[in-house]
């Protein structure tokens, strides 16, 4: 059965090696365990989409939720899909662009086709925070 998991976390002013270290661990590990899913890092919070086998992402959810670089994990979206939204993506860093006028532009083009419209409306909505 296919699930996915939307969380936000905060970790204020991680260093982009630790960003980069993250995204390593889950190139590293999520093709193994059929994972997919995008991330987000504003220099405060962290927003992922995490896609998969249930029981899989139950797993890593407890190994991301005693990950000390980040904390107050809360889960905005779970539940059960029919279809990935990012079957290419292994964990697939959406930058967020430095000009505010820009944002959405870049995210519409760069955010799969697929993905849900109301989880579209949450990571546009959270990329243009700030
Ligand atoms: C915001 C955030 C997202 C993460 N996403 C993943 C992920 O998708 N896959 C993964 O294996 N580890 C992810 N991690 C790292 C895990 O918490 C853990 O450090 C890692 O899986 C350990 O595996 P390693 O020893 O191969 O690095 C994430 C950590 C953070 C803070």
């Amino acid at each position: 059965m296919l699930s996915q998991y939307l969380y936000i976390s905060t970790a204020p002013s991680l260093s982009r090696d630790e960003v980069e270290s993250i995204l390593a661990s889950s190139a590293r590990n999520n093709p193994a365990k059929d994972i997919t899913g995008l991330l987000l890092y504003n220099g405060r919070n962290f927003l992922q989409l995490i896609e998969g086998d249930e029981a899989e992402l139950v797993e890593l959810m407890v190994r991301i939720t005693h990950d000390p670089r980040h904390t107050g994990i809360s889960i905005l979206e779970q539940r059960k899909i029919d279809q990935r939204s990012c079957p290419d993506w292994s964990m697939k860093r959406v930058l967020i662009a430095e000009s505010i006028e820009k944002r959405r532009e870049l995210l519409e083009a760069e955010l799969p086709k697929r993905l849900d419209p109301d989880i579209r409306k949450i990571v546009v909505n959270f990329a243009l925070l700030n």
